[in-house]
């Protein structure tokens, strides 16, 4: 679509304007691209149904014209913690705050994406939708909630909306002609159902010897595929389970892997089925369940009861589902099995790499998830697949462009970057980047780890930066070095004053890392340093930050 290619998600300049009654207006918010895909899919296809639609990302949408708006749909993800996309932040508090329009002519469905390991699933999705009947709208079709493998709840979904909305659109449609608003891309001949198999170059421990954490510095080849990416972009890598992880669940299971399983029309050895088709380093709502009703267990069947459900989540934060099979036994058969589990999704990674700096390769910083609990041990499942990926194996992987965490256009502008552990990827990006291209504007790094002589990642190339003059500043936070912690938030507060003179004179701020508690922190020191600084009262400092965000001043890949 070429929303894609135009960036903010708008519709093309060229296109003819349409009332608002004879279209249908698509509005997607997302994290980690689901519900952009899912939006563009099915604006891709109401278009090929004659259907004249307007495609948009949340933050290009023009609230004033939400009045007039006839025929909504909102495909919109919940991020771990209860919150919208940071691209939907701006029209999700227009549409629950007071300031929002009666919309008694809109019909509206909307499609709620989330993760049920978290307590918040799918809680915007059903916020909007409830606002959205209030304000008057009404439902042409049920809220869809779907879960990590979204496929099986937004495939029919899209079907159901597309028939609705032909539909309710039906005169226009026999009426006109319509001549496609967007032209279809290249699509790319590999992508996330048809992964590519890169090459791995290069499979590096970039922590010292002391460190109890393995970090790694991945290189692979992109050679031959055809696929580009930007800096910001994320990498996609569908992962396989650890041989060791699947004999732990055939011996709990006291299973065959060598029988056969037929489902969904294929048949495999059960240890394939588990080894690359589904997952199992997550567990999530429907297997807790299913496992639950068939252990007879009282303590499972007690934490899915809604008044304990903050007994829930503290399962969801510590067990895999591995814990759960070795203590709660049940008597799974392969079939159900198989059929219970959810299918293996790919993991994203935030590429390290500049293509201008690396040619065809791509870089990436993993964490290698790995350790005892439970009395057993635990893996992540890419993090592992790819540590133990040797130089010369392929991996199955795809780009995944992120349009909101964008290098500025204008390269004489500063950058400011928060990258504490691997959340610092993205900025060797950013800074080979601005290297590549001469760019005048200042970087500026502010990063945090545990130890500054185990984990300082990529002190080297740093430190020639910094020589080179393609690092201007870097600002250091080790939080275990010391008597007491010390974090990145700690080092934005010393260079508060200087921080907001940069922000003043129209930098640009990224952060990337952790989102449970350290971008929120960072959010909230951000704040504090406006208010200081700046000598805003709270309130103003906390719209001022929010409309940094909306420009595309303030982004996160935060995950
Ligand atoms: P810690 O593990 O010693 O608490 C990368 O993981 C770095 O981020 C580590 O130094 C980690 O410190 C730190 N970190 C943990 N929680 C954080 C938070 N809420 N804000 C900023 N940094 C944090």
């Amino acid at each position: 679509l070429a929303s894609q290619a135009s960036g903010a998600g708008v519709t093309p300049a060229q296109a003819p304007a349409k009332a608002a009654t004879e279209r249908l207006t698509i509005v997607y918010g997302s994290q980690t691209g689901n519900a952009k895909r899912i939006a563009e899919r099915l604006a891709e296809r109401s278009e090929a149904a004659g259907l004249p639609v307007r495609l948009l990302r949340a933050d290009a949408y023009p609230q004033r014209e939400l009045a007039q708006e006839r025929q909504l749909i909102v495909v919109i993800s919940t991020q771990g913690d209860g919150d919208p996309p940071d691209d939907a932040l701006g029209l999700f508090e227009f549409i629950v705050g007071k300031r929002a329009p009666k919309l008694p002519a809109l019909r509206f469905a909307v499609l709620g994406l989330g993760d049920s390991s978290y307590p918040q699933f799918c809680t915007i999705g059903q916020q909007l939708d409830a606002r959205l009947t209030e304000l008057g709208g009404a439902r042409f079709l049920p809220l869809g909630i779907a879960d990590v493998d979204h496929e099986v709840v937004a495939n029919p979904w899209l079907e159901q909306a597309l028939e609705a909305a032909r539909d309710l659109l039906k005169d226009i449609v026999s009426a006109t002609r319509v001549t496609p608003l967007y032209a279809v891309p290249n699509r790319a001949l590999y992508n996330r159902e048809q992964p590519f198999a890169a090459s791995v170059l290069a499979n590096q421990r970039i922590v010292s010897r002391d460190s109890d954490r393995d970090i790694r510095h991945v290189e692979l080849s992109l050679a031959g595929s055809g696929l580009t990416y930007e800096p910001g972009d994320a990498f996609g890598v569908w992962p396989q389970n650890p041989p060791a992880l699947v004999a732990q669940w055939l011996d709990a299971l006291r299973l065959e892997g060598s029988v056969e399983v037929a489902h969904d029309g294929r048949s495999l050895p059960l240890s394939q089925w588990l080894a690359r088709e589904r997952e199992l380093t997550r567990l999530n709502q429907s297997f807790l369940s299913a496992h639950a009703a068939l252990s007879g267990h009282a303590d499972l069947a007690r934490v899915l009861q809604p008044e304990h459900a903050d007994e829930k989540a503290a399962l969801f934060d510590s067990f895999q589902p591995i814990d759960l099979l070795r203590l709660y036994p049940a008597a799974w058969s392969a079939e159900a099995l198989v059929s219970a589990l959810r299918p293996m999704t790919p993991r994203l990674y935030s590429i390290a790499s500049s293509s201008k700096a690396v040619g065809d390769e791509v870089h990436l910083t993993v964490t290698v998830v790995d350790y005892q609990a439970h009395g057993t041990q635990h893996w992540g499942a890419a993090s592992s697949f790819l540590a133990a990926t040797d130089e010369d194996g392929t991996v199955p992987v795809f780009i995944e462009s992120n349009e909101r965490f964008r290098l500025p256009a204008d390269p004489t502008r500063d950058i400011i970057m928060i990258g504490p552990g691997t959340g610092v990827a993205p900025f060797r990006a950013f800074v080979q980047e601005r290297q590549e291209i001469g760019a005048s504007g200042r970087n500026w790094l502010f990063f945090g780890n545990r130890h500054f002589g185990e984990d300082f990642l990529y002190q080297v190339e740093w430190q020639e930066a910094l020589k080179k003059g393609s690092l201007h500043r870097l600002d250091l936070a080790f939080s275990r070095d010391g008597e007491n912690k010390v974090y990145v938030q700690q080092r934005l507060l010393e260079q508060g004053q200087e921080l907001y003179a940069w922000l003043k004179s129209g930098a640009y701020l990224y952060v990337c890392g952790d989102s449970t508690h350290m971008a929120k922190d960072v959010h909230n020191t951000l704040i504090e340093i406006i208010v200081t600084h700046g000598r805003q009262p709270l309130d103003d400092a906390k719209a001022w930050l929010a409309d940094l965000m909306q420009q595309g001043r303030y982004a996160r890949d935060v995950y």
